[in-house]
């Protein structure tokens, strides 16, 4: 891939001077869905797949992009002291939201640059393409302009982009997971404090499987915004009654006793999906470290049930591929994995029973939808980065 970039990058650019190459994964969450602007825990992991860029400083304030996923787009040009928010989602808007975040956080981007980036991860699959686009153009800009900041850092300004220059309310998971993942490793990540723990992902036994829809509805930018504000609004209700900073401060019992005051019965279940949630997520990652890799699927799935039932972010193409997993004996667990309304699932199968599994769910999907789901099997991977070639 990385080849084919350069090649481009220098037939449209010119191949003097100082090009460098990056990379910056997509995520897969395995568990703590929709905690992460609750205060809670996630549990994702950084995947092989990403988009990659080859880039090289200019003197000026001119970027010049061209996207080979996107021929059509051309390439797209502009004055990064002339940027401006604007809510299109496009490839572009995303890269261009991370150089308008550093300015407004105080890390200076001098000068443009050129360049040719390539996704290898599908866009609106819920696998955090978009966020990849965020994090590799924040390790391009730090590493051309020697911008000094961690990789937490990139991970925040990621967030703060898509927040205020994109519009959409994300929390901190898919920038953090892509930043900062390991080979290997899921991130156990307190969103409330960043702190977080590399958990190793031995599974020797069994394997991540994606499972892609194919599906997205299009809602999911408007309703994400909607639960988070739903969820704000049970946070408010509970604050009259109990002393917490957000809905992760309170356990399952705290939650029972203290549920009544939260008025309005949507935003009851919204908050109570994301109280067990979180208590799910530290439950499960307890199990994986034991090695219960059992009791790690159950609460997989209770999470697939809490987000269908109580948080609403699912739909039928997830609910169909994750009952059809259900159904079979290799299936560890299976759950929708992201923000919902599409995407992807998340299920543990075991080694022996891979091929079954695509074939079994691949072919009830196709019969129940009428579509044909895409499977990808997860490999833990490293972080954002500068590569070199
Ligand atoms: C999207 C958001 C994340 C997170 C998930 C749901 O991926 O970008 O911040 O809220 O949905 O867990």
């Amino acid at each position: 891939m990385i080849e084919k970039l350069l090649e481009e990058f220098k037939s449209r650019f010119g191949s003097e001077g100082d090009i460098r190459c990056y990379f910056a994964p997509g995520r897969v969450n395995l568990i703590g869905e929709h905690t992460d602007y609750n205060g809670g825990h996630v549990f994702p992991c950084a995947l092989t797949m990403g988009n990659y860029a080859v880039a090289r400083k200019r003197d000026d304030s001119i970027v010049r992009w061209y996207n080979m996923t996107y021929p059509d787009d051309g390439v797209q040009e502009a004055d990064i002291t002339k940027l401006a928010p604007n809510d299109n989602g496009i490839w572009y808007d995303y890269q261009q939201g991370v150089i308008w975040a550093f300015e407004k956080n105080g890390y200076h981007v001098p000068n443009g640059y050129d360049m040719v980036m390539a996704a290898d991860i599908p866009a609106g699959s819920g696998l955090s393409a978009s966020a990849s686009i965020e994090e590799v153009a924040a390790v391009i800009c730090r590493d051309l302009f020697n911008i000094d900041m961690t990789m937490v850092d990139c991970a925040l300004m990621g967030q703060y982009s898509e927040n205020q220059y994109n519009g959409m309310n994300c929390g901190i998971m898919d920038q953090f997971a892509s930043a900062m993942g390991k080979k290997d490793n899921a991130i156990f990540l307190d969103t409330a404090t960043l702190k977080y723990d590399y958990v190793p992902l031995n599974l020797k036994d069994e394997k991540i499987v994606i499972t892609n829809t194919k599906v997205k509805h299009k809602l999911a930018g408007s309703a994400y915004n909607d639960r988070r504000r739903e969820s704000e609004t049970a946070l408010a209700d509970l604050q009259k009654v109990v002393d917490i900073k957000s809905l992760g401060d309170l356990d399952e019992a705290g939650f029972e006793k203290y549920k009544e005051a939260i008025k309005d019965p949507v935003c009851l279940k919204r908050a109570h999906h994301a109280v067990y949630e979180n208590q799910r997520t530290i439950k499960a990652v307890e199990a994986l470290k034991s090695g219960d890799i059992e009791a790690f699927g159950k609460l997989m799935n209770e999470s697939h049930v809490s987000l269908r039932d109580d948080y609403e972010v699912s739909c039928k193409e997830l609910d169909i591929l994750a009952e059809e997993a259900w159904k079979l004996p290799g299936v560890i667990g299976s759950r929708m994995t992201g923000g919902g309304f599409g995407g992807c699932t998340v299920s543990i199968v075991k080694n022996d029973a891979v091929e079954e599994f695509k074939e079994k769910v691949g072919k009830a999907y196709t019969e129940r939808t009428g579509l044909v789901a895409e499977f990808y099997i997860a490999d833990a991977a490293d972080g954002a980065r500068r590569i070199d070639v």
